[in-house]
């Protein structure tokens, strides 16, 4: 990795990692994890990008980072606290929509919109309600999720979680998976009409 490369990193995200971090919001995405979203978004021109919980902004920036002038990215989160970090930091850009209120309730107001690529990065859309994110991806879009590799902070129980998870994406006919052993540990799905 090429992490102390100012040029390699999105303008912004020195500078939101330091304000991440006076927060104290200890849930924020690895540099590693969005270096593979921004070349993911990087292969989907005038894409339509959804992030489930934007926290500060970090994995947001590294998609805004990869997506042309022609993309979309709305990015939801329910804690408006976190959300004014990230839109401190990147509101400026036209291609970024930011929401503050449930991923779940928002996505069944705005049945209209479709996705290219998912960023699921809360329990909502992932743990939970995992098929309502599902549904409205495109056929041949992406879905994403990240810390599926064992963490000290984990709770009880939620090792049995992922495996679920995993185990139900890997047995649907619409889903091609593959478990990357890479920055908290990546899952890539891509969803196929059949
Ligand atoms: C792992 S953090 C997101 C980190 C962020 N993507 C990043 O790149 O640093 C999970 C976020 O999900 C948010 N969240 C929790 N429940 C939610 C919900 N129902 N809808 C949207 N966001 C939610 C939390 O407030 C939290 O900020």
């Amino acid at each position: 990795m090429q992490e102390d490369s100012s040029t390699w990193l999105p303008a912004q995200l020195a500078a939101i990692e330091d304000a991440t971090a006076r927060l104290g919001f200890d849930m924020a995405s690895a540099r590693d994890t969005g270096a593979l979203l921004r070349v993911l978004a990087a292969g989907k021109p005038a894409g339509r990008f959804l992030e489930i919980g934007t926290g500060t902004g970090l994995a947001t920036a590294w998609l805004l980072d990869g997506m042309d002038s022609t993309s979309l990215l709305h990015t939801i989160d329910t804690n408006g606290d976190v959300v004014a970090v990230a839109r401190c930091f990147l509101g400026q850009d036209p291609r970024v929509r930011f929401v503050i209120g449930d991923a779940i309730g928002w996505l069944e107001v705005n049945r209209h919109l479709s996705f290219d690529l998912i960023f699921a990065d809360a329990i909502p859309g992932k743990y939970e309600r995992f098929a309502t994110a599902w549904d409205r991806l495109k056929s041949g879009g992406i879905y994403v999720i990240d810390d599926m590799q064992p963490q000290g902070n984990w709770p009880d129980g939620h090792g049995e979680r992922v495996a679920g998870l995993l185990s139900s994406l890997k047995q649907r006919s619409d889903c091609t998976v593959v478990e990357l052993d890479w920055s908290t540990g990546l899952v890539i799905a891509a969803k196929s009409a059949h």
